[in-house]
């Protein structure tokens, strides 16, 4: 018998923000997969196994969805956001490759959940409007050359720029680095914000310019934005200004 595996995005936090898709096939799955607090967010009925796992196995983790879905199971694999962005679905297809062709006949989906991005930007205002870039400041995954040549890219592109993963206890410094290459290619007056755990109960959004931002504000629940140079700050009678980038770009001649 066929099962099968759905790779579900839970959003950033509250449950308002996962999509109907994604709670139905949540509460009609019979094995629940994910990093230990993902798989927590969810109140299992008494139908359902749920299997926690520790966010460093995620090939692991990955091989198990596969092997209880071929074996009939109704298997949701858990990501924090959307599974596309950083996250499981990436794991699980590298996954799939991995069978030979004649096992991967496995029926999969991937329902869509809210980035962190995009919840941290409906918070700020308008800061993507124009053209914007996402990175991952990890380099579990890539090499730390790498990510600073991207850094330097996205200064030349005057794109918005969006950092995942800007810090963690094992990894404090990069984000200083980061904020290097980044004060070395843009105006000191460029908008940053640190959106930090969007959605949740210790929510808490830091607006400053590029010359005042403090790196040390990042850690492991935070996104950090930082404006082009036609992104700018509007202010409001009451309440916090909201961050523009319009959609028009100037080209001076
Ligand atoms: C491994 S990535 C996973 C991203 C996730 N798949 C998504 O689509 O948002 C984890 C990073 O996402 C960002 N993040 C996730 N949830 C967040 C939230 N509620 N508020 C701010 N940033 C968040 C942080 O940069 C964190 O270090």
């Amino acid at each position: 018998m066929s099962g099968r595996l759905r790779i579900i995005g839970l959003g950033p936090g509250p449950a308002s923000w996962l999509t109907p898709e994604a709670g139905e096939a949540l509460a009609e799955a019979s094995d629940i997969l994910g990093y230990a607090p993902y798989v927590a967010r969810h109140k299992a009925s008494s139908h359902q196994r749920l299997h926690p796992s520790d966010n460093r196995v995620e090939a692991e983790r990955a091989a198990h969805a596969l092997q209880l879905a071929a074996s009939g199971h109704d298997v949701a694999l858990v990501s924090g956001g959307d599974p596309g962005v950083f996250a499981m679905a990436a794991a699980l297809v590298e996954a799939l490759e991995a069978l030979p062709l004649e096992a991967r006949d496995i029926d999969i989906s991937i329902l869509p959940g809210v980035t962190a991005v995009l919840a941290a930007a409906a918070r700020l205002g308008a800061p993507l409007g124009g053209d914007f870039c996402v990175m991952s400041l990890s380099d579990n995954l890539k090499p730390w050359k790498v990510i600073k040549n991207r850094l330097d890219a996205a200064n030349a592109g005057d794109f918005v720029l969006a950092l995942y993963n800007p810090a963690s206890k094992a990894r404090p410094r990069q984000i200083f680095e980061a904020f290097d290459i980044l004060r070395a290619g843009r105006a000191p007056a460029t908008p940053v914000a640190f959106a930090r755990a969007i959605g949740r109960d210790d929510e808490r959004i830091l607006r400053c310019s590029l010359a005042d931002a403090d790196p040390a504000e990042a850690d492991m629940s935070t996104l950090v934005l930082i404006g082009a140079s036609h992104s700018r700050w509007v202010a409001r009678p009451h309440g916090e200004p909201f961050l523009l980038t319009p959609r028009a770009v100037q080209v001076r001649p």
